[in-house]
Protein backbone atom coordinates (compact mmCIF):
# COMPACT_ATOMS: atom_id res chain seq x y z
CA UNK A 1 0.00 0.00 0.00
CA UNK A 2 0.97 3.67 -0.73
CA UNK A 3 2.21 5.78 2.18
CA UNK A 4 0.32 8.96 2.98
CA UNK A 5 1.95 11.96 3.52
CA UNK A 6 1.56 13.42 6.64
CA UNK A 7 -0.27 16.72 7.38
CA UNK A 8 1.56 19.70 9.34
CA UNK A 9 -0.61 21.02 12.33
CA UNK A 10 -0.39 23.90 14.71
CA UNK A 11 0.34 22.83 18.02
CA UNK A 12 1.22 26.40 19.06
CA UNK A 13 4.01 29.26 19.64
CA UNK A 14 6.84 28.32 21.36
CA UNK A 15 6.38 31.60 23.93
CA UNK A 16 3.04 30.49 25.04
CA UNK A 17 4.38 27.20 26.26
CA UNK A 18 5.25 27.20 29.80
CA UNK A 19 8.10 24.32 30.95
CA UNK A 20 7.12 21.61 32.33
CA UNK A 21 3.12 22.19 31.22
CA UNK A 22 1.73 19.65 28.85
CA UNK A 23 -0.48 21.05 25.84
CA UNK A 24 -2.67 18.81 24.51
CA UNK A 25 -3.43 18.45 20.52
CA UNK A 26 -4.33 15.86 17.79
CA UNK A 27 -1.75 14.35 15.44
CA UNK A 28 -1.95 13.42 12.76
CA UNK A 29 -5.76 12.81 12.76
CA UNK A 30 -8.66 13.95 15.28
CA UNK A 31 -8.26 10.39 16.80
CA UNK A 32 -5.13 10.52 18.37
CA UNK A 33 -4.16 12.31 21.01
CA UNK A 34 -1.04 13.82 21.74
CA UNK A 35 0.60 16.03 24.08
CA UNK A 36 3.35 18.59 23.55
CA UNK A 37 5.65 19.29 26.42
CA UNK A 38 8.70 22.13 27.07
CA UNK A 39 10.85 20.27 29.38
CA UNK A 40 12.66 23.13 30.18
CA UNK A 41 16.30 21.95 29.55
CA UNK A 42 17.39 21.35 25.95
CA UNK A 43 16.71 17.76 24.70
CA UNK A 44 17.36 15.37 21.80
CA UNK A 45 14.98 16.00 19.20
CA UNK A 46 13.49 19.21 20.52
CA UNK A 47 12.72 22.60 19.01
CA UNK A 48 11.64 26.52 19.67
CA UNK A 49 14.21 29.22 20.91
CA UNK A 50 15.43 26.51 23.79
CA UNK A 51 15.74 23.38 22.13
CA UNK A 52 13.28 22.00 24.63
CA UNK A 53 10.05 21.36 22.93
CA UNK A 54 9.42 17.57 22.31
CA UNK A 55 5.83 15.75 21.95
CA UNK A 56 4.30 12.63 21.91
CA UNK A 57 1.22 9.81 21.27
CA UNK A 58 -0.41 10.18 24.31
CA UNK A 59 -1.63 6.52 24.21
CA UNK A 60 0.27 3.89 26.17
CA UNK A 61 2.04 1.49 23.85
CA UNK A 62 0.84 -1.31 26.02
CA UNK A 63 -3.02 -1.38 25.42
CA UNK A 64 -3.73 2.47 24.67
CA UNK A 65 -4.65 3.68 27.97
CA UNK A 66 -4.24 7.50 27.91
CA UNK A 67 -1.18 9.01 29.63
CA UNK A 68 -0.29 11.03 32.48
CA UNK A 69 2.24 13.56 32.18
CA UNK A 70 4.07 13.34 35.95
CA UNK A 71 5.44 17.00 35.89
CA UNK A 72 7.48 16.23 39.13
CA UNK A 73 9.49 13.12 37.57
CA UNK A 74 9.12 14.56 34.11
CA UNK A 75 7.26 11.37 32.96
CA UNK A 76 4.56 9.88 30.92
CA UNK A 77 2.69 7.09 33.37
CA UNK A 78 0.22 4.87 32.20
CA UNK A 79 -2.31 4.78 35.12
CA UNK A 80 -3.76 0.95 33.92
CA UNK A 81 -1.01 -0.85 34.31
CA UNK A 82 1.83 1.76 35.32
CA UNK A 83 4.04 1.59 32.64
CA UNK A 84 6.55 4.72 32.20
CA UNK A 85 8.00 6.58 29.94
CA UNK A 86 10.93 9.53 29.70
CA UNK A 87 10.66 12.00 27.08
CA UNK A 88 13.46 13.14 27.68
CA UNK A 89 14.79 10.32 25.56
CA UNK A 90 12.61 9.85 22.27
CA UNK A 91 9.66 8.17 24.46
CA UNK A 92 12.05 5.40 25.69
CA UNK A 93 10.29 2.66 27.82
CA UNK A 94 11.70 2.95 31.43
CA UNK A 95 9.73 -0.19 32.88
CA UNK A 96 6.08 -1.48 32.45
CA UNK A 97 4.03 -4.06 30.88
CA UNK A 98 4.25 -2.16 27.49
CA UNK A 99 7.00 -3.37 24.99
CA UNK A 100 7.53 -0.35 22.66
CA UNK A 101 8.51 3.28 23.20
CA UNK A 102 6.49 6.21 22.77
CA UNK A 103 5.89 7.03 19.77
CA UNK A 104 7.29 10.58 18.71
CA UNK A 105 5.85 13.39 17.27
CA UNK A 106 8.36 15.26 14.56
CA UNK A 107 8.16 18.42 15.29
CA UNK A 108 9.00 21.46 13.14
CA UNK A 109 9.85 25.57 14.40
CA UNK A 110 9.26 28.07 12.24
CA UNK A 111 11.07 31.50 14.39
CA UNK A 112 9.20 33.65 12.20
CA UNK A 113 6.42 33.40 13.01
CA UNK A 114 6.97 31.20 16.61
CA UNK A 115 5.29 28.46 15.59
CA UNK A 116 5.62 24.60 16.72
CA UNK A 117 3.93 21.59 14.01
CA UNK A 118 4.02 18.45 14.12
CA UNK A 119 5.03 17.13 10.72
CA UNK A 120 5.27 13.05 11.67
CA UNK A 121 5.56 10.49 13.64
CA UNK A 122 8.29 8.47 14.92
CA UNK A 123 6.80 4.51 16.20
CA UNK A 124 3.43 2.90 15.03
CA UNK A 125 0.70 4.83 17.32
CA UNK A 126 -1.43 2.14 19.33
CA UNK A 127 -3.74 0.18 17.59
CA UNK A 128 -2.81 1.04 14.08
CA UNK A 129 -1.48 -0.52 11.39
CA UNK A 130 -0.50 3.16 10.19
CA UNK A 131 -0.41 6.07 11.39
CA UNK A 132 -2.12 7.97 8.50
CA UNK A 133 -5.01 5.99 8.06
FE1 LIG B 1 -0.42 1.25 29.82
FE2 LIG B 1 -1.03 -1.29 30.22
S1 LIG B 1 -2.13 0.16 29.04
S2 LIG B 1 0.67 -0.22 30.95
Amino acid sequence: AAVLPYPKISVGKAQSMQANTPVSFSYPDGDSPCVAIKMGQRVAGGVGPDGDIVAYSNLCTHMGCPLMYDPATQRFKCPCHYSMFDPEKSGQMICGQATEDLPQIQLEYDPASDSVRAVAVTGLIYGRQANVL
